[in-house]
């Protein structure tokens, strides 16, 4: 049975999930009759999106797998969802990766889903370093060890779910809901202009690299400097990966560490559309 993972990501955690998903959807086949496992396949939703062809995910499990926003998810995301066609596929599963709180983000996007006609089988979720750097500090050294190793813990139990055909529906709370309400509508009322705050400092050498990072082309390198063009998902790629650490967002990000998932390389983050 065919898995195939759709997966938006800028600091490289929901590919690293996409990934171990893919990995252990497509290993072990035959060990146990009653698991679904065999071929898997990796799309990113940035590369399907810049097409203008119909998206029809293929029969057998898909799933979307993807960071939380604003107690949100990516506008991309909503937009991927809009544009594909799901009908085929006989099981839907969605994997959010976050960092704090997640707020009513998994209700969210089933609600999504099920707008657009097929409403999920399974929805679940599974905590990282949290990359939203103008209010978090990312964990590096052993807290990032110790962090990666229950977050390969939790994608052991959703890769099982997945494999055995599990049902999750989720259920968030009022106060969730609310929080969402609050924080998701601000990035839906400011969408893709939110990149008005991005700047670059005085350390930036013009080398290109957050141009390439950007998976939806919002940066361009103009006299050396990078420029963008209100486009912007808001995933802090540019900004992280960036090697002078020269990209800012307002004043809140300077001197502050960056952060990149510690197994996935920046090639990978890299566009190769
Ligand atoms: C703009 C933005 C908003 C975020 N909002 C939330 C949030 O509301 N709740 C949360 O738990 N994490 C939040 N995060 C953290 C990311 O969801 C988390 O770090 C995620 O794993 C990043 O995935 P990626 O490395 O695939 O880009 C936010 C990150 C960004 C960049
Ligand atoms: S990645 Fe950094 S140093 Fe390179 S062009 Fe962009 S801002 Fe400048
Ligand atoms: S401009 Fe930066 S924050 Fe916006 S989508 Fe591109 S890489 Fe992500």
């Amino acid at each position: 049975m065919k898995t195939t993972v759709y997966y938006f990501t800028g600091t490289g955690n929901s590919l690293w999930v996409s990934k171990g998903l893919a990995e252990q959807l497509s290993e072990k086949t035959g060990q146990s009759t009653d698991l679904c496992r065999g071929e898997a396949e990796l799309i990113p939703i940035a590369e399907v999106m810049r097409s203008k062809n119909p998206v029809k995910c293929p029969k057998g499990a898909a799933g979307i797998v993807c960071p939380v926003y604003q107690g949100g998810i990516p506008l991309i995301v909503s937009e991927f969802i809009e544009k594909a066609d799901l009908t085929l596929p006989d099981y839907i599963f969605i994997i959010l990766t976050y960092g704090a709180y997640t707020a009513s983000a998994e209700d969210l996007i089933y609600d999504q889903l099920k707008d657009a006609g097929r409403a999920p089988d399974y929805v679940n979720k599974i905590k990282m370093a949290d990359n939203y750097l103008p209010i978090f500090t990312p964990p590096s050294g052993e807290k990032l060890d110790s962090l990666m190793k229950s977050a390969e813990s939790e994608l052991n139990i959703v890769a099982g779910d997945i494999a055995g055909r599990k049902k999750r529906i989720p259920e968030s709370g009022i106060i969730a809901d609310l929080v969402t309400k609050f924080m998701y509508g601000d990035l839906i009322r400011k969408g893709h202009v939110k990149d008005k705050k991005f700047h670059a400092d005085e350390n930036c050498n013009g080398c290109g690299t957050c141009a390439k990072v950007c998976p939806v082309e919002n940066i361009t390198i103009e006299d050396q400097k990078p420029v963008w063009h209100n486009n912007c998902e808001f995933c802090f790629a540019c900004l992280h990966l960036c090697p002078k650490m020269a990209i800012q967002y307002k004043n809140s990000t300077k001197k502050k560490p960056r952060y990149k998932n510690p197994e996935i390389n920046i090639s990978d983050l890299m566009r190769k559309w």
